[in-house]
């Protein structure tokens, strides 16, 4: 590998992580036995076994599953704990960390249980650890627009435990369009907006996220380059595109990690990152992620590291002062 000690030890922010997606089959089987729940596979190694992904929905059922030992504060608590763990060993010291409510609720664990189990490792994070952590909840973008409402009316109580929401699942068949009211009203309370778009969608999903929901990042976005107009627009306005290497070679976005468009997408001058997204289900957490980039790309050096680091900070919702202090 190459640069590999910088990579390690430089100080970078986490912007696109699903906090379903840091549950390792170990704790999976913990939280399985503690809560009495079977669950379809028979040891943790037939459970990694199944973790062989062709697309985005092969991923999204396995990873539903998973979250179906989840039931108790506990458990919320004992899941991010791990994952803020391994944050500050890769040094990130902030992260801003997705949550998907409705995966819950939708099995009768209320709304309460997932938010205080969160945040209770959130705020044990700060001191514990020295890492600073955020929540966004996202809208499960499969369902209706009519259980996003509902979703964000059970949130609304909760409404200083986040500061955004996001909208993740089943990206193709859903476009951002579905939850235009959703998310006018989200911006009306104040909340952040980002939405995943253009990982397995159409860049003409990354206008929409845009347009129609003024999202303020667009997660994934990698599809962006097949749109030239498109790229002008996200380089102009230096709307984020959170990036996650390795999620997308596991879901086959790209056939390799040598064929990435990273570079490409700092070449065109945009506020491009490195991210997780799910870290448990493909194959590493930030520091492998930097780790597997570098290696597959050589033409990637240490220049291209600390942009990647800057534009972290840059687009996080951290505060002017924090930013400059950390930029
Ligand atoms: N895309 C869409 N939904 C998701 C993802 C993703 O990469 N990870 C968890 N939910
Ligand atoms: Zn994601």
């Amino acid at each position: 590998a190459r640069l590999p000690a910088l990579l390690r030890q430089m100080p970078k922010a986490e912007l696109h992580i699903h906090i379903e997606g840091s549950l390792e089959p170990e704790l999976i089987f913990k939280l399985a036995q503690r809560n009495g729940v079977t669950l379809p596979y028979p040891s943790i190694e037939a459970l990694r076994a199944a973790y062989a992904f062709t697309d985005l929905q092969s991923f999204l059922d396995i990873y539903y599953a998973g979250a179906s030992v989840l039931l108790k504060e506990e458990d919320f608590f004992d899941m991010a704990w791990a994952y803020l763990g391994k944050a500050a060993a890769d040094n990130v010291v902030h992260t801003e960390i997705f949550f998907d409510p409705q995966t819950h609720t939708a099995r009768g664990v209320p709304f309460e249980t997932v938010i205080k189990g969160l945040n209770h490792a959130v705020h044990r994070a700060h001191t514990g650890l020295g890492v600073s952590a955020k929540l966004i909840l996202c809208f499960l973008r499969h369902l209706s627009e009519e259980e996003a409402f509902a979703t964000l009316e059970k949130a609304l109580p909760w409404r200083h435990h986040f500061i955004g929401v996001g909208l993740d699942s089943s990206e193709v068949g859903h476009p951002p369009s579905k939850f235009e009211r959703v998310f006018a009203r989200c911006r009306e309370l104040g909340l952040h907006v980002v939405a995943h778009a253009g990982e397995e969608g159409p860049p003409a999903y990354i206008h929409e996220a845009l347009d129609l929901l003024k999202t303020e990042r667009i997660d994934h976005g990698v599809r962006c380059l097949e749109d030239a107009d498109l790229v002008e627009r996200l380089a102009e306005t230096r709307i984020p595109l959170t990036v996650c290497p390795l999620s997308n070679t596991k879901l086959c976005v790209f056939p390799t990690m040598a064929d990435h468009n990273l570079p490409a997408l700092l070449d065109a001058g945009l506020c491009a990152m490195v991210n997780s997204d799910d870290p448990a289900y493909f194959g590493g957490y930030m520091n492998q992620n930097f780790i597997e980039l570098f290696a597959a790309l050589p033409q990637l050096t240490a220049r291209h590291a600390y942009q990647l680091a800057r534009n972290s900070f840059e687009a996080s919702f951290v505060g002017e002062e924090q930013k400059r202090a950390w930029v």
